[in-house]
């Protein structure tokens, strides 16, 4: 039997970069699997050799490992009933609530939690099989927060880094986890753990203080009853902007967006959401503003037109099946009062696109409204800055978007104040070219110079010198892995 490759750079994850979907036929087709993660991390990889750990996306044995666009994919088996209490359960019914600001209410179940153990372990004894002497292990997001400790106790050898993709719930919240302890003490079974915003980082060294006695400093834990050090600290993620900008002055690309906007009946201003379908979006917030504008005759089609695209997310959760019925009777409502032949007032798409697809999309769109209850990041802000290399378009931004705190050109909204989200949506609209120019070019310089590239390099650059307190950065004064200007708009008097 030839030898198991092993790599030097092992990434796990709880989706594989692909999702094996049956065909009718019986035949199996690989999709490119939803979400924010995927996109960062694929394009990271993409540059380097590594392994890449997670599940297929289907319920059953796990395919062979292969290899895709030179990453060599090890898939991690889940049962049904696997995908039931450790996917849709603890991780999108009990921590997806709790991590964001419990938005709908979380779900507390004993066999859930039983079932996030026992998978944690399997993605645990995969990342060892791959992992060469001496690996970095980076391991993704809050579905497996066991992993670094149980990596860590079997492969004292590797590097072990963990990234939350989405917020860290402050402690008050997180108290309420039956599981606290353990999830904490996973966590620290790292050497280096990364979150988007300062406040998340925060967030985790005081619930260590409170809930572990754990000693801390600043942004370091000492684990209880050891004297190693973990630190916290805020590396937000981003986006290919190289990558992005490239794809959207391709001519097809520049001529399909014109194409988009024709079919849509030329309209003068053309609005546009992106979001997966998930309550924590803001989706609801968005069309009540633009059901009140159009009731108000503030705006209507076939001027105005709204494309709000809306990938299907986590369908057999509960709440993400009331709120796809919900969404669908509002847009249902808007159309019927506000329509007219030709010319809906929602153009309403559940359904996932290319790439160059979202490109013509994001080029076509005149007011791009992202408007988050809570989002880790939100990478679809993003992608829309980094395709505007013509600098038109107009970000609307939800402060509770971990972008809101570093993208500052934008058109600022409180999603909860509907009253102002109007009158924000209307300012996007009605703010002259020149000024909305001078914004878009700002945002721009901020993504270009902090791309997907350099959240990757800093993630691992701070892994490798873990634990020591990184060195001052001589050209800037600051510590390395600290962002400087992601202060401000916190200083602005956010407090989150
Ligand atoms: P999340 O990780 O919560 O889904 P993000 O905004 O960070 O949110 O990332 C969403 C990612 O999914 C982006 O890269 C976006 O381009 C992509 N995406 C969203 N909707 C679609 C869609 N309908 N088709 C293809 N890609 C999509
Ligand atoms: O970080 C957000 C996230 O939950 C990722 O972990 C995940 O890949 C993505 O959103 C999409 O969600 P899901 O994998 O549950 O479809």
């Amino acid at each position: 039997m030839p030898a198991r490759p092993t790599f030097d750079l092992v990434v796990a994850a709880n989706r594989l970069p692909v999702d094996q979907v049956a065909r009718p036929d019986g035949d199996i087709e690989w999709q490119r699997s939803p979400g924010g993660l995927v996109t960062a991390m694929e394009s990271v990889m993409h540059d380097q050799a590594g392994a890449w750990v997670g599940w297929a996306g289907e319920a059953g044995a796990a395919p062979a490992p292969f290899e895709d666009s030179g990453i060599y994919l090890r898939p991690v088996a889940l049962s049904a009933e696997e995908v039931r209490d450790y996917y849709e359960g603890f991780s999108n019914d009990t921590l997806w609530p709790i991590y964001h600001d419990v938005i709908v209410p979380a779900s507390f179940h004993r066999e859930w939690w039983s079932a996030y153990e026992k998978v944690n372990r399997r993605f645990a004894e995969a990342v060892v099989e791959v992992a060469a002497p001496g690996a970095r292990v980076w391991i993704q997001d809050y579905q497996l927060q066991l992993v670094p400790a149980l990596v860590r106790e079997a492969r004292p050898d590797v590097r072990i880094g963990w990234f939350d993709h989405i917020p860290f719930p402050p402690v008050g919240l997180f108290a309420q986890l039956p599981w606290r302890l353990q999830l904490l003490e996973g966590l620290l079974g790292a050497d280096f753990l990364g979150f988007q915003r300062r406040a998340d980082a925060q967030n985790f060294v005081r619930a260590c203080r409170e809930l572990l006695n754990a000693k801390t400093q600043r942004d370091t834990v000492t684990v209880p009853g050891s004297d190693r050090r973990v630190r916290a600290s805020a590396v937000p993620i981003s986006v290919d902007f190289a990558g992005l900008d490239e794809l959207a002055r391709r001519p097809e690309t520049i001529a399909r967006s014109r194409e988009i906007r024709t079919s849509l009946g030329d309209p003068k201003v053309l609005m546009l959401g992106v979001d997966r379908l998930d309550y924590t979006k803001g989706i609801q917030h968005r069309l009540k503003a633009y059901h009140e504008l159009l009731d108000e005759h503030r705006i209507g089609p076939p001027e105005v037109t709204l494309v709000q695209v809306a990938t299907p997310s986590r369908e057999r959760v509960e709440a993400y099946r009331t709120l796809r019925d919900e969404i669908e009777q509002t847009v249902g409502r808007i159309n019927g009062e506000f329509g007219q032949i030709g010319a809906p007032a929602v153009h309403y798409l559940h359904h996932s696109h290319p790439r160059e697809e979202m490109a013509a999309l994001y080029l076509a769109a005149d007011v791009m409204l992202v408007t988050p209850l809570r989002d880790g990041m939100n990478l679809v802000a993003k992608e829309y800055v980094a395709c505007r290399y013509d600098l038109g378009g107009a970000l609307v931004l939800s402060e509770f978007a971990g972008a809101w705190h570093e993208l500052h050109q934008t058109f600022a909204c409180n999603p909860h104040d509907i009253e102002g989200l109007k009158q924000t949506i209307l300012r996007a609209i009605t703010t002259p070219d020149k000024e909305k120019r001078r914004m878009m070019r700002a945002l721009r310089r901020r993504v270009a110079d902090h791309d997907v590239q350099r959240w990757a390099a800093r993630f691992l650059g701070a892994l490798d010198i873990a634990p020591e307190r990184p060195s001052l950065d001589p050209s800037t004064g600051h510590h390395h892995g600290d962002e400087p200007d992601m202060r401000s708009n916190e200083a602005r008097g956010m407090t989150q």
